[in-house]
């Protein structure tokens, strides 16, 4: 894969366009990253000249980018050119094509609805857009179960090879994210306890404060064990769970996440807690219920928590427990891998606390260990022990290192062609398979969300799931 000369943005005056495509764009190119000859077309059905499409960009990074990021805006505003396409008709792409010109390298992001993207293959395949110079980019969601996802894939392979298909998990472009695979094979110290003999359980939460916000027939129609957990929270799962692999490419880190995305165990229906949110107060404001926000009623769950196996050796008797939904008390993504108690205890008396890492993926991006420590001071009979911190933040370490939008990274390794952070045909599928099977669960057994106040986690037994085994979600 060589350096894209062209990227190609369907969907150019969408939502995902304006908040994350174009600003990261412009923060690449602040940073010089992009590449002199890099030039960008933007698509979408609106009549717009390249000046109207410019202003539109300005006023998208003015918005979402801030000030001391922008880098001179003319430059990248230059780059950019405006083709208006119904991509369901044939007129456009010709036109489209003349833009890009013969022999150019060339990245497609397809921000569009799904329904569109098999027309809008077949329009770049009949106009010699999707030849071997050419790679593309799809974004969630990719169907909605594994049937739909197939077809998806199937439309998208007729003219792209694998190797240059890249399916987007914005997870995967955190920073946070990323260092999860540092940290787990960047370091002696984790992965000879990383296993069911020295790891109790694992927990990964992804709570959000926000409701339906403006997305109300799109998320009505998903939920969230489709629009979570599905994609991100399983790539996290994958991250944490996976075997060594034996290089960062993208073939041997695929390899290893699909192994652990197979081994998942169905979820039996008394390992998962579904919920809706109703009114209540949440993040200082009283907010209405889902089912008001969506002006009738539905059974779509905004709340999910479930208990998840991996049937290898490393991970057997090791519960995931994880939970996501929206309207929760706080918006943090963490990932708590517990670690079992010390064999036998020499000081009695003493209650030792299992040592726990917590990875917090955001808004806090830190590292922490708890370990038990002496509590300084001279004690007639042994020691008082106590557990603290070993706590690493992000910010602190690396000063001067600003935040990234998780689409800088993605967009960068498209244009260059590194897939390693993408999603391959397999583990989508292998996802879905896993869905699918819960899904099919809840309706045979008739299982509807269970409600709970927005600003609380979820449902009260969502707590029963973890407290029957013991287990405390972490907060
Ligand atoms: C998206 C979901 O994929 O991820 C949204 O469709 C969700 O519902 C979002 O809000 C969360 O992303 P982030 O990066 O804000 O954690």
């Amino acid at each position: 894969n060589n350096k894209a000369q062209t990227l190609i943005l369907f969907g150019a005056t969408g939502d995902l366009s304006k908040r994350m495509l174009l600003p990261s764009l412009c923060a690449l190119d602040a940073e010089d990253l992009l590449g002199e000859d890099l030039r960008i077309v933007g698509t979408a059905r609106s009549q717009l000249s390249d000046s109207e499409f410019r202003d539109f960009a300005r006023e998208a990074i003015e918005t979402y980018l801030p000030d001391h990021r922008r880098g001179g805006m003319a430059g990248f505003l230059n780059r950019l050119s405006y083709q208006s396409l119904d991509v369901t008709t044939p007129e456009g792409y010709a036109d489209l094509a003349a833009k890009v010109g013969e022999n150019r390298e060339v990245a497609i992001f397809l921000s569009t609805a799904p329904s569109l993207f098999k027309p809008t293959i077949e329009g770049l395949a009949q106009h010699g857009l999707a030849d071997s110079n050419s790679r593309i980019c799809l974004e969630k969601p990719l169907g909605t179960d594994l049937e739909t996802s197939c077809a998806i894939n199937d439309a998208v392979a007729s003219a792209f090879s694998e190797d240059r298909i890249f399916r987007i998990d914005h997870y995967l472009g955190k920073e946070t994210v990323q260092n999860l695979i540092a940290l787990r094979f960047a370091n002696i110290l984790f992965e000879p306890l990383w296993n069911a003999q020295h790891i109790e359980h694992v927990q990964i939460t992804v709570g959000e404060t926000v409701g339906l916000e403006s997305r109300v027939d799109f998320y009505d129609g998903a939920g969230a064990l489709r629009d979570m957990v599905q994609n991100h929270m399983l790539q996290l799962l994958a991250l944490v769970a996976m075997e060594p692999p034996g290089s960062f490419e993208a073939g041997a880190v695929r390899d290893e996440k699909v192994k652990v995305l197979r081994a998942l165990r169905p979820v039996k229906p008394s390992e998962i807690v579904t919920g809706q949110y109703r009114g209540g107060a949440s993040d200082g404001e009283i907010v209405p219920g889902y089912d008001e926000e969506l002006g009738r009623e539905s059974d779509t769950e905004t709340f999910v928590a479930l208990k998840a196996h991996i049937d290898n050796w490393r991970w057997q008797g090791v519960p995931f427990y994880m939970r996501t939904g929206k309207r929760m008390p706080e918006r943090v993504t963490e990932i708590v891998v517990q670690f079992r108690c010390v064999p036998h205890s020499i000081f009695p008396g003493a209650k030792l606390t299992q040592n726990r890492l917590v990875i917090g993926i955001q808004p806090q991006e830190n590292v922490h260990l708890s370990v038990m420590s002496k509590v300084p001071g001279i004690e007639q009979d042994g020691m008082v022990l106590r557990e603290i911190p070993l706590d690493i933040s992000m910010p602190d370490a690396f000063t001067g290192k600003h935040k990234r939008i998780a689409y800088e990274r993605l967009l960068l390794d498209l244009i260059e062609g590194r897939q390693t952070l993408f999603v391959r045909r397999d583990e989508v599928e292998a996802q879905w398979n896993w869905i699918d099977a819960i899904r099919e669960t809840w309706e045979t057994e008739g299982i509807k969300p269970k409600p709970y106040s927005a600003g609380n986690w979820g449902p009260s037994a969502a707590i029963a799931l973890a407290e029957r085994d013991g287990v405390t979600w972490h907060e």
